[in-house]
């Protein structure tokens, strides 16, 4: 299986699991009145951690393992919890050490032991090898080499794409076969709304720009005619910012681990669905850095199908 953490207690069996497209439907509850908490995923990028929790960065102003550990106390403490959670790459402070991952580990076990599935993609700063190692995780046989799932979570099919390129170098790459799984993938399920993620920030239109996603022309040539593909979530830019293109929403999510800029916030997203399939609502939760911003509430309309 690709890089899913099941859950160490017995909520899994409430959730649907779907990989490579073809869903393995364990049963799922679904709220049978509009009263009952709405059910949502929380979203998660560049947590960046070291092997070494007392690890700082930027002259000491970051702790990632405290930064994670705020973030997964937030989670925990939702009213409800998550059907899922979303770790979108960059997992690793550089460039994939097992010990990165060893401690990444520790610090999701309690949301594992809570029941929660946790799925991870891959970036810049992960390794294929160690990760596979320390996670058991296998990359999806119908993409030689790449880490790409499907997860049903809160009433949306969620995409995970794998965009690391070569460990430590700034740039992602889908690659041709990637992108073949995705329109195939995609193309199974045309009726239900789509959230797809990936490490790396899609290229502005024009081109593609250095550190950028470098195949998203080919990228949108998919997710523009598919119009169950709702929104596209990234991280790697260590900037929250919501945006739109061609009709799909951008959701570039916060660092979790530290910033480049003072003004931006630290912390994860919380995206809840709307059950009528109208769009979804996501709501900034901050752990750290510029928290003008915590708790701010947007509603996202999905574009037509
Ligand atoms: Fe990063």
């Amino acid at each position: 299986m690709p890089i899913h953490l099941p859950p160490t207690s017995r909520r899994s069996f409430l959730h649907g699991l779907a990989v490579g497209g073809a869903s393995t439907a364990l049963p799922r509850l679904r709220a049978s009145s509009f009263d009952a908490p709405a059910p949502y995923v929380a979203l998660l990028a560049d947590t960046h951690i070291d092997a070494d929790p007392g690890k700082f960065v930027h002259n000491g102003a970051h702790n990632m393992s405290n930064n994670l550990r705020a973030a997964v106390g937030d989670i925990l403490a939702q009213p409800t919890p998550p059907e899922a959670v979303a770790i979108v790459g960059d997992l690793a402070l550089k460039n994939g050490q097992p010990g990165d991952y060893a401690q990444l580990l520790k610090l999701l076990a309690p949301l594992r032991e809570r029941g929660i599935p946790i799925h991870l993609t891959l970036g810049n700063h992960d390794d294929r090898g160690p990760i596979r190692e320390a996670l058991k995780a296998q990359a999806d046989p119908a993409v030689e080499g790449r880490f790409a799932t499907v997860v049903d979570a809160a009433g949306a099919r969620l995409v995970l794409l794998d965009s690391l390129d070569k460990v430590d170098e700034v740039d992602g790459v889908l690659g041709e076969a990637q992108r073949g799984w995705l329109a195939k993938t995609l193309d199974a399920k045309p009726d239900v709304p789509t959230v797809v993620l990936m490490h790396h920030h899609p290229s502005p239109t024009e081109g593609p720009r250095p550190g950028a996603l470098q195949d998203t022309a080919a990228l949108f040539d998919i997710l523009r005619p598919r119009k169950q593909v709702k929104a596209l979530v990234f991280g790697h830019t260590h900037v929250w910012r919501l945006d739109e293109r061609d009709g799909v929403r951008l959701v570039n999510l916060p660092a979790v681990a530290y910033h480049f800029d003072a003004r931006q916030p630290l912390g994860w997203c919380r995206l809840e669905p709307a059950r009528d399939g109208s769009g979804a609502t996501i709501e900034l939760r901050c752990v750290g850095g510029d928290r003008t911003k915590d708790r701010e509430r947007d509603e996202l309309s999905w574009r037509g199908a």
